[in-house]
């Protein structure tokens, strides 16, 4: 069977450990259990825990409480469930300010039991990610950070920066490439909300029914599949911020049930039938242009009323061509280091052929386009010529960032998908860039090309964070 983890379960009744180890084994944990706080603590200096599941109550007056700490230092991703007894809420609430994660009450149900390690567990996800992607900012990874010199970026900026702890609906609208997801991004890590998450979820690149059950979540057995409770990414993103990318490709459907929830602040999973109070901020994106869609009948005028309480316009890159030397130089910069080379920052007229292109795949043409020099180029200083060649040329008559002979790195171990999978996205995410270029970043054709369809494209550039 999978393995889900390893949990500790720290209560002085046996039979209670006893029936929860069983439940808990059976489904996927290798679970240990102790009945007093020392036992606990010799368990854990040998077995490092996922779980814990603690009774506030103990023998000899001890409490549970008292491992948290401990378990914290030991794994500070751990989820901890603490066990109360009935009408013990001051304890709980205690509990929880003490870094628990849940608390449960005696009697205990079993079912209850998974659903929260289920959830917490994914959420303690989220946050790692979350972290982590602000330690790379710290580090001054430039990997995400926004960079605008533009007047027109500039003032965006300063309006999101005035109303972001307002948390008031967003759109924001531009072409693909233009940093919409950035913006976002921008707006969560900067705002009162980053110490929560930041959900993101592309409505295009999913079907209705799995959109509808990424959004609100599932009870087991709402549908055939549903084989257990899943969170909804509304949940997820429970006092921080919900970015619902490409919201204009959404089917009318869908656009209703996403406005009950813009109106009544809260949804139901599918299958539940109990209402979920949420907190989130919620932005939305889109490359169409809505006042059209809304015309045609596609979308629905009093959605776009909703979520236009704020609205960024991100201009394409050719009408603000002032971002370009600093962009191109941080891109430069981030990809040096990447891939351990010393390349300098470009001059003043290797910058000025950059503003005279047109760039119809915005700044992620200008990133990919810079990835590939860094990675071709064998000198220091990029010189005008050079940015001529790679610029003018389609990407099949520069030397072609496939390798025709397989250069990749195949890990040494693990199974046959876990050495193979990262070579093939490495591989796809290659066809796929070069496929973009040819195509002058137009979605519909690169899809032709590629024989798969435009919502897969949208997909993959997601998921390789293109
Ligand atoms: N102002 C910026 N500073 C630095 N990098 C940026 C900026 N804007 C965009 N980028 C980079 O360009 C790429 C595309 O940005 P992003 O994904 O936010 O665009 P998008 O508008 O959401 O595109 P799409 O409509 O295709 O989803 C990303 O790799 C992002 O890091
Ligand atoms: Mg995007």
């Amino acid at each position: 069977m999978e393995q889900n983890g390893s949990v500790l379960i720290v209560d002085d009744e046996e039979g209670l450990r006893f029936g929860l180890k069983v439940f808990l084994s059976r489904n996927g944990f290798s679970v240990r259990e102790s009945g007093t706080l020392s036992e606990a603590k010799d368990l854990m200096q040998s077995i490092f825990f996922d779980v814990a599941i603690l009774d506030i109550r103990l023998k000899n007056k001890e409490s549970g409480l008292d491992l948290i700490r401990t378990i914290r230092d030991q794994n500070p991703n751990a989820v901890i469930l603490i066990i109360t007894g009935y009408a013990e809420l001051d304890t709980a609430i205690d509990a929880l300010r003490k870094g628990a994660n849940d608390y449960l009450q005696k009697p205990l149900e079993k079912e209850r039991v998974l659903d929260s390690i289920r959830k917490n567990r994914e959420l303690s996800l989220l946050r790692r990610e979350n972290r982590q992607l602000k330690e790379e900012l710290k580090k001054g990874n430039n990997e995400g950070k926004i960079i605008v010199d533009s007047f027109v970026m500039k003032e965006i900026l300063r309006t999101a920066d005035q109303v972001k702890n307002l948390a008031p609906n967003i759109l924001i609208s531009g072409e693909s490439g233009t940093g919409k997801e950035v913006l976002a991004r921008y707006i969560h890590e900067t705002g009162n909300r980053s110490e929560n998450n930041f959900v993101a979820l592309n409505s295009a690149a999913l079907s209705s029914n799995l959109l509808l059950s990424e959004l609100f979540g599932h009870r087991k057995g709402a549908f055939t599949g549903a084989v257990e409770d899943k969170a909804g990414k509304f949940e997820l993103a429970h006092k921080g911020t919900f970015f619902l990318d490409e919201v204009g490709d959404m089917s009318l459907g869908i656009q209703a049930k996403f406005l009950r929830v813009l109106e009544e602040k809260s949804f139901e999973p599918l299958g539940g039938n109990n209402r979920i109070k949420i907190d989130t901020h919620i932005i939305a994106a889109t490359n169409h242009d809505i006042p059209s869609l809304i015309k045609k009948g596609l979308f629905r005028e009093d959605l776009f009323f909703r979520l236009n309480v704020i609205h960024f316009n991100l201009p394409p890159l050719r009408e603000r061509k002032e971002d370009i030397g600093n962009l191109s130089n941080n891109f430069i910069k981030m990809y040096s280091r990447q891939y351990r080379k010393s390349v300098d920052p470009l001059g003043e007229n290797e910058i000025q052929i950059l503003k005279e292109y047109s760039w119809p795949g915005n700044i992620r043409e200008l990133k990919n386009l810079i990835n590939r020099i860094v990675i071709l180029t064998d000198q220091e200083q990029i010189c005008s010529e050079q940015i001529r060649r790679f610029l003018g040329c389609s990407p099949e008559e520069i030397e072609s960032p496939i390798p025709t002979k397989t250069t990749f790195h195949v890990a040494q171990s693990g199974t046959l998908a876990e050495r193979l999978n990262p070579v093939i996205e490495e591989y796809e995410k290659k066809i796929l860039i070069q496929a973009l270029e040819k195509n002058r970043f137009n979605r519909t054709r690169t899809a032709e090309e590629l024989g798969i369809t435009r919502k897969t494209i949208g997909r993959k550039l997601h998921s390789y964070n293109l």
